[in-house]
């Protein structure tokens, strides 16, 4: 890699498609980021297009260094798994080398919550934490990332634990907040029952809320009593973003 390029991260969600170099000294995009519509459908091949047009668009600051991209499902050595809120057509693609291919540069993917697991490890909220930290992304569905002593235990998918007989994310996601115009004080007793259970499981020694959401925790996490702090996200939404060209960067060394 270019020394005096940056890492590009690129997060691929349901209605847009977000991209920005990383400066990965500070933990922070290098330029404002460029946010794309996601195409409809979102087939594999026209968001293949909309990565190598925001891949274009940041061409002078990034150069031929990595990229790093989020993608909502399962994602094994670079191929989607999974398809909860994206388009089927999208199991068992090779997502690494389709982009790769694409942009004829060095790609890897990851699943999104993974991707702001890493971010929120190295650069926000769960940085200097040595236990076990399990970092939620509430969105249209609900994601997880587990880190064990810096150590990242990927795909998870905690977000489709059952509970009371239903997949927890169409309970407890933000989604779920706003399509049955639940009440903060009512979405925290969703979130209270989702992460009771989880924890009963896992025993996390931290949990950090990501996701839009996280902007506008003082309005529901107060009413959550649970054993291990809960805490906002620092880096919010950019911590998919930064934690991708935080992957990408380490696997081109
Ligand atoms: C998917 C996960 C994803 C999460 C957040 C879930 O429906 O199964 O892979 O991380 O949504 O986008």
């Amino acid at each position: 890699m270019s020394t005096t390029h940056q890492p590009l991260g690129i997060d691929i969600g349901g209605s847009g498609i977000k991209g920005a170099p990383v400066d990965l000294q500070r933990g922070e995009f290098a330029a404002e980021r460029l946010r794309i519509e996601t195409p409809q459908p979102s087939t594999p091949d026209a968001v293949a297009d909309v990565v190598a047009e925001i891949c274009d668009h940041f061409a002078d600051q990034t150069g031929d260094s990595p990229i790093g991209v989020t993608f909502p499902a399962v994602v094994t050595s670079g191929v989607v798994r999974s398809a909860a809120n994206v388009d089927k057509t999208w199991v068992g693609t090779d997502a690494q080398r389709l982009i790769s291919a694409r942009v004829g540069r060095q790609v890897v993917v990851v699943n999104d919550a993974d991707a702001a697991g890493v971010g929120e490890l190295h650069y926000g909220a769960a940085r200097n934490c040595d236990g076990l930290v399990l970092v939620a992304t509430l969105g249209t569905g609900i994601g997880s990332a587990l880190l064990n002593c810096g150590a990242l235990v990927p795909n998870t998918e905690l977000g489709h634990l059952e509970i009371d007989g239903y997949d927890a994310e169409s309970r407890a996601a933000n989604s779920a907040r706003e399509a049955e115009g639940l009440s903060w004080e009512q979405w925290a007793g969703r979130l209270q029952r989702y992460f009771g259970a989880v924890e009963d499981l896992f025993w996390p020694d931290l949990i950090v809320i990501g996701g839009g959401v996280s902007k506008k925790s003082e309005r529901y996490l107060p009413h959550l009593h649970l054993r291990a702090p809960i805490v906002p996200a620092q880096l919010a939404n950019a911590a998919g973003i930064i934690g991708a060209a935080w992957l990408a960067e380490q696997a081109s060394r």
